[in-house]
């Protein structure tokens, strides 16, 4: 069975004093019986402070990027290595605002996986259509497009999360219905069979992301191959992440 894995995005948000706050709040409610992966992921700035805040928890730490290159003459960007200084042990590549707002390309993203992962960082690897394509029923070719452009057979799939986030629904208060999850779930779980194997493709997490909030979490969470969550604007308030964290721990009890 897959262990289900909560991750906060905390994206642009906090300063050192508020994210002392929140974790102070997380850790109080944080249970070591958790049957459920938990991890946050902090701007670069804080990652070392709370690198410390999460020591003796069982919470996990995670970046929201990194550069593909292990040094050099890159202004502004953090290396695989540095995460990992940082008491990382994840990191999202992919999401759909980096994509959008920065021009990542598959072409990119599968670059920064393979230096992630070589240099001991676990995946989380988003994927999901705009609005325009989920009307145009191009749902699960832009999937797969992200999907074969940005992962290959040699990858290292002990490493890989996926995050299933459709665009439209990502910040807006609208989240797919578990029937939608679901569908989009197992048609990935088919495409990672294809380009690993079905075994593999069995033992990936598949977390859903897009307006996740305590009200919906178990209903989405209860879906047979949706096995986490990646939890944007809900994860910076400690009392709703800790009832989506509850809300997955009871799905895999
Ligand atoms: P929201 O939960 O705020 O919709 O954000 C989802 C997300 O983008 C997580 O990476």
């Amino acid at each position: 069975m897959r262990r289900p894995f909560v991750a906060g995005n905390w994206k642009m948000h906090k300063t050192l004093a508020e994210a002392r706050e929140l974790m102070a709040g997380l850790r109080a409610g944080s249970d070591a019986d958790w049957k459920v992966t938990v991890a946050v992921c902090p701007p670069y700035q804080l990652l070392f402070p709370m690198g410390r805040e999460i020591d003796k928890t069982p919470i996990k730490l995670g970046a929201q990027n990194v550069h593909c290159q292990p040094q050099g003459a890159f202004t502004g960007e953090v290396s695989p290595a540095m995460l990992i200084d940082c008491k990382c042990d994840y990191v999202i590549i992919g999401h759909s605002e980096r994509r959008q707002q920065f021009g990542e390309t598959e072409e990119l993203l599968a670059r920064k996986i393979r230096a992630a992962m070589e240099a001991g960082l676990d995946v989380i690897y988003c994927v999901g259509e705009l609005l325009e394509h989920r009307e145009a029923g191009d749902t699960e070719k832009v999937v797969a497009k992200q999907l074969d452009g940005a992962l290959a057979s040699d990858v290292d799939a002990s490493r890989l999360t996926i995050a299933y986030e459709p665009v439209w629904a990502i910040g807006t208060g609208k989240t797919a219905s578990p029937a939608q999850a679901q569908e989009v779930h197992a048609f990935i779980r088919g495409r990672l069979a294809e380009i690993f194997d079905q075994a593999t493709a069995e033992a990936i997490i598949i977390q859903y992301g897009g307006s996740v909030k305590p009200n919906n979490a178990k209903e989405l969470l209860s879906c047979p191959d949706v096995d986490g969550a990646l939890v944007g604007g809900a994860c910076l308030v400690a009392d709703d992440f800790l009832a989506i964290i509850r809300a997955a721990h009871e799905t895999g009890s």
